[in-house]
């Protein structure tokens, strides 16, 4: 492990104030295990055999302009933002949890009884920032040859670890996600075992270590493992139920849940926005429940995108995603994921495509990307026609698009215009004629263009037997 200068030199200052208030003092868990990974490294943890707020002032007191130190008295917590980086101070704690709860009754302790109760082995090794042994690994449960076997761990017996902080259960198979590691057999049985107890911790807590599990590059490791512990089932039973093959007649469908996470790794590298990885995640939810085997004819799923769609809110107000824009923003990839295959057919018209680019605006582009990670097929020769088929959609859609300008659609002639050209109020015929407008230039009947749209309107009010005021 190398520690980068400006590391060394922060350490150095740590351990002369801890040497000064007669504190050992360490670096520990995340900052020592993404050192040893060599990840990136976001905040150092300190933890000290004494008072950490004390430490931190002590710290503080050593740079000039002297940082602000933020303290917690309650929790025996402080926080030093450098510019370079974030700095936590904590006392050493022995912690026992009450069952139903995440509040731990908190005790000081030693640097072991601090070790013992961190979730994993390779989140628990500490560094010594003391002057007799300065840099030193202390790393008691072996975390460091957990790391070199990729192996997630607990200090503890698992029961032990998991009943004190069910959360850990969905950190174990994050991790296991982000760094590509391996659930060790125990552990994961154990998880399994305590599935249930899921249910105490907060749905934002557990949203952002799905959140995480989705940003990896492989989301479908950490969602097949949630699937198969049964910790899924429990705050996303939406999924959970496209799990699984039903035959009638010797008539089988895909595995839609296996389907999905497959959707979730094509797009992976296609895309780091998180919520097109959340819409490939939903975008087949209405297929359970409109799952029917019709005699002749084979399984059917009709109108699941609408279904899907309309599930979107619930889901999200379930694990108490936001549900403004990301929401509508999914909702909406979802609901039209349909649409590019049926234009890849033969003789589409210009009209269904800018009807396509209306409904989509900006996010075209992103429902394209899910349309094409949606291609799961085994056969090769099929995956290569779908894309050159998307491919096609694509063309016509630039086409179209630098032709009629329809993306950003906005009405050439405003309500106000048909207002106060035919004397109007606020009415349903001022609706009516805009309608009328915008379908002509969706059809092609007219050019998106604003002499066409009026003569258009004028055309259409005489229809409708209003006259010019
Ligand atoms: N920890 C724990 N149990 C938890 C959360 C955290 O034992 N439920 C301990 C681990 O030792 C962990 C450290 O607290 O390394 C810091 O936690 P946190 O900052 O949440 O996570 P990191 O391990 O740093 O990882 P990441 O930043 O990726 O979340």
């Amino acid at each position: 492990m190398v520690l980068t200068a400006f590391e060394e030199t922060l350490f150095r200052k740590i351990a002369s104030a801890a040497e000064k208030l007669e504190v050992p003092a360490y670096a520990i868990g995340g900052f020592v295990r993404d050192k040893i990974l060599s990840r990136k490294t976001k905040d150092i943890d300190i933890v000290c055999v004494g008072d950490g707020i004390a430490l931190a002032h002590e710290v503080a007191s050593l740079f000039k302009p002297k940082p602000k130190v933020n303290f917690f008295k309650n929790y025996g917590t402080a926080q030093i933002k450098l510019p370079e980086i974030e700095l936590e101070f904590v006392g050493a704690r022995k912690e026992s949890y009450e069952r139903g709860s995440r509040n731990p009754n908190v005790e000081t302790g030693t640097l072991e009884d601090d070790q013992n109760r961190r979730d994993f082995t390779i989140n628990a090794m500490a560094i010594s920032l003391n002057q007799q042994d300065f840099g030193a690994l202390l790393d008691p449960f072996d975390g460091l040859l957990d790391i070199k076997d990729k192996i997630i761990r607990t200090p503890l017996a698992p029961a032990q670890t998991f009943s004190d902080d069910p959360l850990r259960m969905m950190r174990a198979i994050r991790f296991a996600t982000q760094l590509q590691f391996h659930i060790e057999v125990s552990c994961f049985e154990s998880i399994k075992a305590q599935a249930d107890r899921i249910n105490i911790i907060s749905k934002e807590r557990i949203a952002d270590e799905l959140n995480k599990i989705m940003m990896a590059p492989k989301p479908s490791v950490g969602l097949d493992l949630l699937f198969r512990s049964g910790l899924l089932a429990k705050f996303l039973p939406q999924l959970t139920a496209l799990a699984g093959t039903e035959y009638v007649d010797n008539k089988g469908h895909k595995d839609n849940f296996y389907h999905t996470i497959q959707v979730v790794d094509n797009i992976a590298p296609h895309t780091n926005n998180l919520w097109l990885r959340w819409a490939a995640l939903l975008h087949d939810i209405g297929k359970a429940p409109t799952k029917k085997f019709e005699p002749g004819h084979g399984w059917t799923f009709h109108g699941h995108e609408v279904i899907s769609g309309r599930l979107v809110p619930k889901v999200f107000a379930q694990l108490k995603l936001p549900l403004h824009d990301p929401m509508q923003y999914v909702k909406k990839i979802i609901e039209l994921h349909h649409r590019p295959v049926s234009l890849t057919k033969e003789n589409i018209t210009d009209s269904a495509i800018r009807r396509l680019l209306f409904d989509a605006g900006d996010d075209i582009d992103d429902l394209m990307t899910l349309c094409e990670a949606d291609i799961t097929s085994k056969n090769k020769e099929k995956v290569v026609r779908y894309l050159e088929n998307f491919e096609m959609v694509r063309e016509r859609l630039k086409e179209v698009e630098e032709k009629d300008r329809i993306r950003n659609w906005q009405p050439p002639i405003s309500g106000e215009e048909i207002m106060e050209t035919f004397g109007l109020s606020p009415s349903r015929e001022v609706g009516n004629i805009k309608t009328a407008i915008r379908e002509a230039i969706l059809d092609g009947i007219i050019p998106n263009e604003y002499e066409a749209a009026r003569n258009y309107m004028i055309e259409v009010a005489e229809k409708l037997s209003i006259r010019r005021f």
